[in-house]
């Protein structure tokens, strides 16, 4: 079983560039399905979700053609409306094909999703929108059989501004017949980036105020080149580790407009930070602050920048808490963390301000964070991808040697996250 092995205590230093988003890549990837024609995507992310999305689509018989983070698409020899077995419970992304298979062949088979257990995930509002729009789908215990003739348009309001349904119901409205629109939708960057590729492609899209997504159907979308927007919870993610390590790290590629309420978060934790149009830099903290930090959805502070945050807070002097709003149980980390130190305690009730739709649930969902605890070397076992991050920063802060096991995780989600913190000076072996 691979590992990394952590010596702590380097602060880090130096400059590291942000590759492309994996939230919007592999979304991307599924809407050159769409055309028929060539779709050539840059800045693709070289990380295991994307390995596991192109294998799907070219099981499916589309040519894909991959070179330094430039990867071609095409899908004018898409053969198959089944998506192979062996897919079953590798991530999240099949679900997305139910839209460009319908529209390509009438009818799509999804094995069961895989992806980080940080909850439930059901997909309960991608079924019902998409049934609104004209599929009947069977839920069976291999996966989703979904039939339509043609899909046309709706007007569908979601329960919970869902990234997945969202982008879901993007993928099949673009070709359906009539308008749809989306209420309630998310409206993150990288929905953003997804539309402004299918935008290219030949779609009529459009983001209108209160969080509604307008989409006209049009007959046919074609072929198109787009760059993948940087991955701005990797850029989080370092610019956490640069600040806790007490290092002195450029964030190339860290782009402000999508890290506002981020960096108001760093600001607030007392970390220094300059910002550039290439991207943006930390230095150490001369003391961290405690805080209140409540995760939402888009603009609010991303739920997958949380547990690099967390780490922070446990050397910040006093009292933090943290109020996970999006995911049920996204705090399974914290114990890991407690075996380096850590003082963390998980509380079922809504902490540190609103009431979220959790508080009538058993769902430890906030966190009381108490520092600053020096943190020890431990022998960790990574549970999900981002939670990955937050250990292999809280190594590198703790005293002695930690080994990590479980970095497969890690590795679906950040491309060369060990050449990268060993060129910020990070010491790390591989075994
Ligand atoms: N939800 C439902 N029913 C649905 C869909 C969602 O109840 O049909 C609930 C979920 O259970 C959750 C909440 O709605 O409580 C939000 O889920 P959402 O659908 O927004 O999440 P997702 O699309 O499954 C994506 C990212 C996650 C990221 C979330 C929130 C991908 C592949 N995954 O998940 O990223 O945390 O949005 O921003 O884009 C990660 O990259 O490590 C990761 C987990």
């Amino acid at each position: 079983m691979k590992k990394y092995i952590v010596q702590g205590g380097v602060p880090l230093k130096g400059e590291v560039t942000v590759p492309g988003a994996k939230n919007a890549a592999t979304k991307e990837l599924i809407a050159c399905l769409l055309s028929d024609e060539p779709v050539v995507l840059h800045n693709v992310p070289d990380i295991g979700d994307v390995d596991v999305t192109l294998e799907m689509i070219r099981a499916l018989g589309v040519k894909v053609t991959q070179e330094n983070g430039t990867v071609t698409v095409d899908a004018g020899t898409l053969k198959t409306s089944r998506v192979e077995e062996q897919q079953r419970r590798k991530n999240r992304i099949p679900i997305l094909l139910l839209g460009p298979l319908l529209h390509r062949f009438g009818e799509a088979m999804i094995p069961r999703l895989g992806g980080c257990e940080i909850g439930a995930r059901p997909v309960n509002f991608h079924l019902d929108a998409l049934e609104k729009m004209g599929a009947t789908i069977q839920c069976t215990d291999d996966g989703y059989d979904a039939k339509a003739k043609k899909l046309h348009g709706a007007v569908i309001d979601l329960p919970f501004p869902s990234v997945g349904a969202t982008e879901n119901i993007m993928l099949a409205a673009v070709l359906a017949q009539g308008t749809t629109t989306i209420k309630n939708a998310a409206v993150e960057p990288e929905i953003v980036d997804l539309a402004a590729l299918l935008q290219a492609m030949g779609a009529i899209i459009n983001l209108d105020v209160n969080r509604t997504w307008v989409i006209e159907g049009v007959a046919s979308l074609h072929g198109t080149e787009h760059r993948v927007i940087p991955d701005r919870i990797v850029a989080a993610s370092f610019l956490t580790a640069a600040a806790l390590t007490g290092g002195d790290v450029f964030v190339r590629d860290a782009r402000q407009i999508d890290l506002l309420t981020f960096l108001n978060a760093l600001r607030r934790a007392n970390v220094p930070f300059e910002i550039s149009e290439e991207g943006i830099r930390v230095t150490a903290s001369k003391q961290l602050k405690p805080i209140v930090l409540e995760t939402d959805v888009h603009p609010g502070f991303m739920t997958d920048w949380q547990q690099p945050f967390v780490i922070l807070l446990t050397q910040a002097d006093g009292v933090s808490i943290v109020h996970e709003t999006v995911y049920e149980d996204r705090f399974g980390y914290a114990q890991a963390l407690e075996k380096m130190g850590a003082k963390i305690q998980l509380h079922c009730e809504c902490l540190g301000g609103k009431s979220c739709r959790f508080h009538e649930h058993d769902y430890r969902h906030s966190a009381v964070v108490v520092g600053p605890t020096p943190l020890k070397a431990a022998d960790i076992e990574i549970p999900d991808l981002r939670a990955g991050f937050s250990y292999l920063i809280a190594a590198l802060i703790a005293k002695g040697s930690s080994t990590i096991t479980g970095v497969e995780h890690i590795e679906r989600g950040y491309e060369d996250i060990i050449g990268r913190l060993k060129k910020l000076g990070a010491k790390i072996t591989v075994k």
